[in-house]
């Protein structure tokens, strides 16, 4: 039963795109499970740079069959722009399979999310603007649209209907905006019917077919375990579940089908949007490590909020994920540091805390215990294999992997696919 599930073990942006792109030349099938366009994942392939949305990070080696599951929300006039986009540059897209069953991020759901960032001011979730939330929400509420309604217009034009009934009110007399029309809105969706055709798929019964075949499925998670609406800093959240379980009901596959769960975990910390980051660094370490590691947004252009590794949340992310392995990514950027402190456990009120507190204003008032770990001065962009890191850099990883609670399996040199070191192979 080779099917793996590839995750962020932090607050997202820890380079699941090039994990997966590495793993995608040896896999049947890749599968975004949850999320939408909020998501940027960088793929760098030879001097070829991809940032990719939407779309599984499988979509660029040849063999993979690409898979938008279920419970991805999906804004068709981003994965066209996508699409053409990867088109223009020589890619071949035509295997890609849409469930019937995503839904759809609507423009009025893109509109409730702006507006509704701009009413919560100060209190704002910091959101990517991409109407994610708002379209979850409907799912939820079963007013959604999904794309298999696309192919009847008057079961369409009902739920458009549905869905704005409440929304022109909130829309009109809370926001002060003008009313959205439901036959404009059922006259763009239905433009996007015939493209989205061909894509359109049962995937679950496909995927359990494959699997049943023995085929390699990678299931590729968006955001991260810290963004989780169940299980991150909630409510600086995304609204769905990148953790291990989104990936059973975000592709329809039961969890006795998961043979392996894979964290990837950035060496240091960064985050995007509001909420609380304990290890933040606001000195000009947290500007070096955002310079080195270009941590900048892929989606929204924003600057990254950077800090020092965290080994609560690493051990966080093992459990509630199951994880049987880390991708530690990002390795090179810690280089230079005289020595590199990593998070060990929080002081909270007086208290040392080992674990992620569940309650929130603990949480707010965590503070981090550090351990100095000493660092390294060698360019390490070359090393291929655990053995041609410096002593000091192996400590380092030896005792991230000491403190998370599951091996690292994979460790990044670069962003490129040739650089990694591969310790344990993952198929
Ligand atoms: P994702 O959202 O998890 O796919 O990650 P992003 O693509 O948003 O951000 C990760 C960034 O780090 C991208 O620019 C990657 O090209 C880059 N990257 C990934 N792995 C490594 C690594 O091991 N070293 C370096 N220097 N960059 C890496
Ligand atoms: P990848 O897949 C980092 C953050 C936003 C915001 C919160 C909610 O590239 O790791 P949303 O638009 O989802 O309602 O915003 O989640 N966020 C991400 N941060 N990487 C991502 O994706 C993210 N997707 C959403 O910044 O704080
Ligand atoms: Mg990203």
């Amino acid at each position: 039963m080779p099917a793996l599930v590839l995750l962020g073990a932090q607050w997202g942006d820890e380079g699941k795109g090039k994990a997966t792109d590495l793993l995608g030349g040896s896999v049947d099938y890749v599968v975004r499970y949850q999320g939408g366009n909020n998501a940027g994942h960088t793929v760098v392939v030879g001097d070829q740079k991809y940032a990719l949305h939407l779309l599984p990070s499988g979509i660029l080696s040849p063999g993979c069959t690409p898979v938008i599951g279920n419970g991805v929300v999906v804004d068709p006039s981003v994965l066209f722009s996508e699409l053409n986009g990867l088109n223009d540059r020589g890619v071949d897209t035509s295997k890609l399979l849409i469930s019937g069953n995503a839904h759809i991020i609507t423009p009025y759901n893109v509109t409730v999310d702006k507006v509704t960032e701009r009413f919560l001011g100060k209190r704002k979730i910091g959101t990517t603007g991409r109407g994610i939330g708002p379209t979850y929400a409907d799912k939820i509420n079963r007013v959604g649209i999904r794309i298999q309604d696309l192919y009847d217009e008057s079961i369409l034009t009902q739920k458009v209907e549905a869905a704005l009934d409440g929304k022109n009110q909130l829309l009109t007399k809370v926001f002060n905006r003008r009313a959205i029309e439901v036959g404009q809105v059922v006259e763009e969706l239905l433009g996007y019917a015939d493209r989205l055709k061909p894509y359109v798929a049962d995937t679950v019964l496909v995927l359990n077919q494959a699997l049943e075949q023995d085929k390699v499925v990678l299931f590729e998670g968006g955001q991260g375990t810290l963004l989780d609406i169940d299980h991150g800093t909630y409510p600086f959240v995304t609204s769905s579940n990148p953790t291990a379980g989104g990936a059973c009901t975000g592709a329809g596959v039961g969890p006795t089908k998961i043979s392996r769960v894979i964290g990837i975990l950035k060496a240091y910390t960064t985050r995007v949007g509001s909420g609380p980051f304990p290890t933040e660094l606001f000195d000009e370490d947290g500007d070096a490590l955002r310079r080195i590691g270009g941590e900048r947004g892929v989606t929204t252009g924003r600057d990254r909020r950077c800090g020092w590794f965290d080994a609560v949340i690493a051990r966080y992310a093992t459990r509630v994920n199951g994880l049987t392995d880390f991708f530690l990514t990002k390795l090179d950027v810690l280089t230079g540091w005289e020595q590199i402190p990593v998070c060990v456990a929080y002081e909270i009120d007086g208290r040392r805390v080992e674990e992620l507190p569940y309650s929130q204003t603990d949480f707010h008032h965590a503070k981090p215990v550090y351990e100095y770990l000493p660092g390294w001065s060698e360019d390490i962009t070359k090393a291929k294999s655990f053995s041609d890191l410096p002593k000091n850099a192996q400590d380092y990883v030896r005792a991230l992997e000491e403190m998370s609670g599951a091996p690292i399996s994979a460790i990044g040199v670069g962003p490129g696919r040739d650089e990694t070191i591969e310790i344990n192979s993952f198929l």
